[in-house]
């Protein structure tokens, strides 16, 4: 355990939004096939595009457990065109770091996010320039 940073084993021990949204405006899937770990995001998105609710269920290994929550400690309340744009490396450095195999291995929330926000925008019969402009 000694690879991960304090703030991984805090959040590893004690995750935040953990859980399911049952009336979720838009679910997000990401699986890694290597090491069979996966997580689902949930996202309830207000009629002014913010996330006022955002839970994960990540079945996998410490990192992705500690990379999952800190995702949605940094997207709740932010819009959806923001939370598009958060990164894997900003994901990382708020947790002081990862180890360099578990950056490409479990830091797979944010793709989970952007993948619920296209379903979101799908959905909705809007399209994904909107995010980019
Ligand atoms: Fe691959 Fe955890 S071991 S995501």
């Amino acid at each position: 355990m000694g690879m991960y940073t304090k703030e991984v084993m805090d959040l590893f021990l004690k995750p935040e939004n953990m859980g399911e949204i049952e009336d979720a405006s838009a679910i997000g899937k990401v699986g890694n096939p290597v090491c069979g770990d996966i997580m689902w995001v949930y996202l309830k998105i207000d009629e002014q595009d913010i996330i006022q609710d955002v839970k994960v269920k990540t079945f996998g290994c410490v990192a992705a457990i500690a990379t999952s929550s800190k995702t949605t400690m940094i997207i709740k309340g932010m819009t959806i065109k923001d939370a598009y744009k958060v990164t894997k490396k900003q994901v990382a450095e708020e947790l002081g770091g990862l180890p360099k195999t578990k950056m490409h291995c479990s830091n797979l929330a944010v793709d989970a996010v952007q993948r619920a926000i296209q379903d979101y925008l799908k959905k909705t019969g809007r399209s994904l320039d909107e995010l980019e402009s």
